[in-house]
């Protein structure tokens, strides 16, 4: 029957951890108004924390930075392995801003204390927006099974763990890369290719990771890792190096383009990250769909149409869903997820923040005005009105001038 319909359990949850019990209350009293929306958990502990998520499925858990017996990273990292769909987000003072970006590995987004109302509850309605846009129901028949998905490299969070810390040396991270032999060669030939545009043969990881730095290299790595994953004989090897060029591209022209803007450089190795993985739904497509795919390809490039949009009639989702949904299920921080998810469509975002997102939909329709041929090109349009409202409408020539000096040599 209708009325059966139990609503309780279909709202929201969001569970809130924190050891002292002003902020419990202060936290309480702020989102009474939402108890209609979210069911909201409250615990004073880690152990607490994790009784109540035995119990109940959680969407989110916002945990304290500094709690005493477990802090807030430990927490979180139990709570990626036991509960790996969980959102997970940290709360603290923003003078622990150097600790939280070494906790990076277990956190999607970082909330800062004294919390300000507006911004908090915003921040976990955007989330609830991103992961509705993720909703599964159109992806998970695509991509199949979820165990099946290649995960991340072994050794990806030791080395995420390592960048973050500030004693980090070349060195630490030279051993983390090199022990996969394989790896280190693929980055050794693409360092050199064409792409970075380096004046001398650069002939070792040391010296690839002193030239384009440790950030650039960590996106590499991802990078090749999915290419590798996903690429396979039955995929027109043409098609796979045109995405590869393309979204080495873009990794390159949003951090640039980001690094004109501000200098964190955690936003900007970000933005690497997005840039480089922004397509990685495509790989997914091709590798799952291989010939309903193909055709979709080739009418969209025939009736010149943007890509997305004929997969959007085709599969009911696009590119950009899938390949959001895929960096979400390895955990890697929701700005990268959300550059991803909304890279054709970026004003359907909640924030107007500048963010990796801002860079890599600029960078993106900019490739593919500048290089491309054909494909997305026509179709692809820069959201003019999006640029505005971040105040960047103005720099848009400055951009399109680095990314044409940057292209000049492809
Ligand atoms: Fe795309
Ligand atoms: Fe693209």
């Amino acid at each position: 029957m209708a009325y059966d319909v139990n609503y309780e359990e279909q709202k929201k949850s969001i569970l809130i951890v924190d050891d002292e019990q002003n902020i419990l209350t202060g936290l309480k009293h702020l989102l009474h108004k939402k108890k209609r929306i979210w069911n909201i958990f409250y615990a004073t502990g880690g152990k607490e924390a994790l009784n109540i998520m035995h119990e109940k499925s959680i969407d989110i858990i916002i945990a304290d930075m500094r709690m005493p017996v477990m802090t807030g990273v430990e927490l979180l990292n139990i709570v990626k392995s036991q509960y790996p769909g969980t959102v997970r987000f940290i709360l603290s003072a923003y003078s622990d801003r150097e600790m939280i970006m070494r906790s990076i590995g277990s956190t999607h987004q970082f909330l800062t204390k004294p919390c300000d109302s507006v911004k908090f509850q915003a921040a976990i309605a955007k989330t609830f927006a991103l992961r509705d846009k993720l909703g599964n129901d159109k992806i998970i028949p695509i991509i199949g099974d979820i165990s099946k998905l290649p995960s991340l490299p072994d050794y990806y969070d030791d080395l995420q763990r390592k960048l973050k810390d500030p004693d980090c040396s070349v060195s630490d991270v030279e051993e983390i890369i090199s022990s996969d032999v394989a790896m280190s060669a693929k980055i050794l030939q693409l360092v050199n290719s064409a792409f970075f545009g380096v004046p001398r043969k650069i002939e070792g990881m040391r010296h690839a990771l002193t030239l384009l730095g440790v950030e650039m290299i960590q996106s590499l790595v991802l990078t090749i890792h999915i290419f590798d994953s996903f690429s396979r004989e039955d995929v027109e090897t043409f098609r796979i190096n045109k995405l590869y060029t393309h979204c080495v591209n873009v990794a390159l022209a949003s951090s640039r383009i980001m690094s004109n803007i501000c200098d964190d450089q955690f936003r900007i190795s970000n933005t690497a990250i997005a840039g480089m993985l922004h397509d990685a739904g495509k790989l997914v497509l091709m590798k799952k769909c291989p010939d309903s795919y193909r055709s979709v390809m080739d009418r969209s490039q025939k009736e010149q149409t943007s890509l997305h949009m004929a997969e959007q009639e085709e599969y009911g989702t696009s590119h950009a869903e899938i390949g959001a949904y895929l960096l979400g299920m390895w955990g890697l921080p929701d700005e990268i997820v959300e550059a991803v998810a909304y890279h054709h469509s970026p004003g359907e975002n909640m924030t107007r923040e500048i963010l990796p997102l801002a860079a890599v939909h600029t960078a993106n329709v900019l490739e593919h005005e500048l290089i491309q041929d054909g494909q997305d090109a026509i179709a692809l349009k820069m959201d003019t009105d999006y640029l505005k409202e971040l105040a960047l409408m103005e720099r848009l020539p400055d951009f399109r001038k680095l990314c044409q000096e940057l292209f000049k040599t492809k």
